[in-house]
């Protein structure tokens, strides 16, 4: 190939990241579905049906999971790659209730037949581990399998793709599977507490998956590939938050992907030098949901009051979301460990009411301050927040559509995260609805 051609061929590259970077929920789905109208691909790489988005428009309300929020714009195609986890029967149920809305589902949806898939014994064993955590403390999964299935996928021998469903020897392989998995669920959970997976029973129920899903799967790594050489415009959208990086998150309790940005490349098979930009994804605040330590975690009036108002339960499991003040050395953390340009602000409107609003800016462990986010657990444990305090501003700020008319303290506010993150803010989030929402540099 002629060297001037591969330059050109670089040169034409658009590829957008959107990543979360705290501890997942961040409104990611809103901003992607604001970003779509400029891409013409939105591709899913990580996760399975833990995550999941609302998006609202046109004053109808979607609740997705596996399917990237494209799927609502007609001319976009959408992308589950190898990356992901896949149930299924989840996936299934979603496009039959985008397509009872009058949603086309057809060839904008592509899924990748390396996507592992996700049975009943994922779900079970998901079950029996999440009690048994080390520490004490649960991981307070999804319970969707997740964890089980990917560890099937990195020791191979009982994993499944979704390829392998339309292979002649399927059938025999999940017989020789779930006679595996019978046996350790049963010393798991002993007998009485297993109910033993029926072979037959299982490959008749995923045959007609198979066969449903047939039209939309393919390979999603050589139609990547081909997309971005041939200069289409595609956008990724990250899963969970990267404080969740079963790598480099708050691990164990973590999810089981590469949720920051260290996972693009590897969930899409795009290499990481064609990713042209990262937005890194936060609330205003922070919250998580499951296990494992938050150090800016207000079990108290003020966290009830953000859950309140901010409406923090769990998209796929209803829990209740644990909230805090924003963490800025975990941010910080995130967002340079994703390789992050800007950020987006989201749910800034939540904190209106609040006279005062906390950052933390480092931690304290046995007197010692840091700004550095801790590596092991334990000490992320036994982290002290120090604050910074600022003023709030008691004011609407929904239907504000200018940075410039923002409240003071709002800009001021901003500004200060702006800042202990080292990267600019481009978008400002005031309100569920696309409207509700102030770009920096106004789009063009
Ligand atoms: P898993 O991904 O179901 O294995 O759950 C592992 C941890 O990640 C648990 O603490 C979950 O609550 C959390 N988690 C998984 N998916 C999401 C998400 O989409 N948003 C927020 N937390 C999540």
């Amino acid at each position: 190939m002629e060297p001037d051609l591969l330059l050109n061929e670089v040169a034409a590259v658009s590829v957008t990241c959107v990543i979360g970077l705290q501890w997942g929920d961040e409104a990611k789905g809103k901003l992607v579905d604001l970003l779509t109208d400029e891409h013409e691909i939105v591709v899913r790489y990580q996760g399975g049906s833990n995550a999941g988005h609302t998006v609202v428009t046109g004053g109808q309300t979607y609740k997705l999971s596996l399917i990237p929020s494209g799927i609502l714009s007609p001319n976009v195609q959408c992308v589950v790659t190898g990356g992901v986890v896949l149930n299924p029967a989840s996936i299934l149920q979603e496009i039959d209730a985008l397509v009872a809305r009058g949603i086309k589902v057809g060839k904008n949806l592509m899924l990748s037949d390396r996507a592992h898939v996700i049975f009943p014994w994922h779900i079970a064993e998901d079950r029996a581990l999440d009690k048994s955590c080390s520490s004490g403390e649960n991981i307070g999964t999804t319970m969707r399998g997740i964890g089980p299935c990917y560890g099937d996928k990195v020791a191979r021998s009982f994993a499944v793709r979704l390829g392998d469903l339309y292979r002649d020897n399927f059938r025999e392989r999940l017989e020789y599977i779930t006679a595996a998995k019978n046996r350790s669920l049963v010393s798991l959970n002993g007998q009485t507490g297993h109910t033993q997976l029926d072979a037959e029973a299982i490959a008749r129920e995923y045959a007609s998956y198979a066969k449903r899903l047939a039209p939309y799967v393919g390979d999603t790594t050589a139609y990547l590939l081909d997309a971005v050489e041939a200069g289409r415009r595609v956008l990724l959208e990250g899963a969970q938050g990267a404080l969740l990086d079963v790598d480099h998150g708050t691990f164990p309790f973590v999810t089981s992907s590469n949720s920051s940005g260290v996972g693009v490349s590897s969930g899409s098979g795009l290499p990481g030098r064609w990713i042209t930009k990262v937005i890194g994804v936060v609330k205003a605040y922070s919250t998580r949901v499951g296990g494992g330590p938050f150090p800016t975690e207000q079990d108290n009036e003020i966290g009830q009051h953000i859950r309140d108002r901010g409406n923090e339960y769990g998209t796929v499991t209803r829990r209740p979301r644990r909230c805090g003040w924003f963490d800025a050395v975990a941010v910080r953390y995130t967002a340079r460990l994703s390789g992050v340009d800007a950020l987006a602000v989201m749910l800034l409107d939540v904190l209106s009411e609040l006279p005062d609003l906390k950052i933390c800016t480092a931690y304290e462990i046995d007197g010692r301050r840091i700004t550095n986010f801790p590596s092991h657990v334990e000490d992320l444990r036994r982290s002290v927040p120090v604050y910074e305090t600022m003023p709030g501003w008691q004011q609407d700020i929904t239907k504000i559509r200018k940075m410039a008319d923002l409240p003071l303290a709002a800009r001021k506010y901003l500004d200060r995260l702006s800042q202990l993150i080292a990267r600019p803010v481009e978008v400002v989030s005031i309100g569920p609805d696309r409207e509700q929402t102030i770009f920096a540099r106004p789009k063009s």
